[in-house]
Order: C-alpha cells, then structure tokens, then sequence
C-alpha cells in the first residue's frame, strides 16, 4: 500500500477529500503523516480527528531549514509527499531524495497564474483579472522550480463575467478535491511514467 505524507498550509480540504477517498475505497493508500508550517492550520486537527500523526514546523522557526527537517521525518518512511496547499518551498536534499515522489496542486492551468507569490485568492484575482474564460487546477511533480515539474492532471472550469475571486476559488476547489485523489490513484496503481516533461497515464 502507497504509504504518504500530506502537507498543508491552511483549512487542508484537499487533505480531507484524501481522507475521504482512502474511507470510500477509492484510494489504496496511507497517511502516515500530516506536516504543517503554521501552527495554527485546519488542517492538523482535521488530522488529528483521525488519529493521523501530525508535525508542525513553524515557518518562523525553522525557516531555510524547513525542506532538512522535513526529509529528517519523511526519509524512508513514504513513498509520495503530497503537497496541498503547503506554502513553504521545498529545496535541497529532500527534493533528490524523493526525485519523482512530490506531487503539488495547484488552483490554476499551469503555466498561467503560476510561480512565486501566486497563491490563495491572488491566483484568481489575476486570472479575472487577465479576462481568461477558462480556469482550472494542475496536479504536477515537484521539482527545483515553482510550479514547474511535468504535469499529471488538469482540470478545467468556465470563468463568468460575474465571477469574484472567491467565486473562482470555490468553483475550482472542487475540481482539486477530485483531481488529487486522482493522480494519487494513478500513482498507487504504478501507472504513472514522467518521459521528460511530459507525464504518460498507462
Ligand atoms: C488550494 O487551492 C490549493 O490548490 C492551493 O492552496 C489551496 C489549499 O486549500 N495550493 P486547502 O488548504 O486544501 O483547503
């Protein structure tokens, strides 16, 4: 059984759509655990509510040595790191010892709205901004870069002329809520192959 760890910034509903799709069957996996690098994000005790073992690295704290610390808990114990809405960049060491093994979602189609500093509502205020009629989320592997590893899924949603941020943000939330579990899927079942930029399902 897939056996990985999530990591979240924030309300951590992506966590919990894993969570569900692990007790619905539909995933065959494990979370062994949940880290998070604010103390006081939903997502721990959404974890907690489910006995999953929990890890709070505080940005302030450990600042640079955030990724170290993270491959100190993480080394030899999962096979995947999801990232769901986790904040922090990963760097160094822990990004060759699991090449291949990260997985981000992203509230957009990347490579629009994407890189640093495009998170939360900023993403979507941009994207309306810009007058695209169409929005999404990107399930993509991690690599040295942000928001740059080959892509797994794309979801797409109609943006309205009437649309706020918020609205975007919600419309898009639940297609991520059915796009990670799904690239999970793939990865549990092996049928995942990255062929340079791109990601073959087979
Ligand atoms: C999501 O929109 C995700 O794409 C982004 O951060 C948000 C996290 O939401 N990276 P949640 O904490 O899973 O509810």
């Amino acid at each position: 059984m897939l056996k990985i760890a999530v990591l979240v910034s924030g309300g951590g509903s992506n966590l919990q759509s894993i969570i569900d799709n692990i007790e619905s069957g539909y995933l065959n996996c494990s979370i062994e655990v949940v880290i998070s690098d604010k103390k006081d994000a939903y997502g721990i005790d959404r974890a907690k509510a489910k006995n999953i073992k929990t890890y709070i690295l505080d940005r302030k704290q450990y600042g640079k040595s955030m990724s170290a610390e993270i491959l100190k808990i993480l080394d030899g114990k999962v096979d995947l790191i999801v990232l769901a809405g986790f904040l922090s960049i990963l760097q160094g060491e822990l990004l060759s010892a699991f090449k291949g093994k990260i997985i981000n979602i992203h509230p957009a189609l990347i490579p629009s709205f994407c890189g640093g500093g495009m998170y939360g509502l900023k993403v979507h205020e941009k994207a309306i901004e810009y007058g695209v009629k169409v929005s999404g989320c990107t399930v993509h592997f991690v690599d040295e870069g942000t928001d740059s590893g080959p892509i797994i899924i794309q979801k797409v949603v109609d943006v309205f002329s009437t649309d706020t941020a918020k609205d975007l943000q919600l419309r898009i939330l639940e297609q991520e809520h059915k796009a990670l579990p799904e690239a999970i899927k793939y990865i549990s079942e092996g049928k995942i192959r990255i062929e340079g930029r791109k990601v073959l399902v087979i």
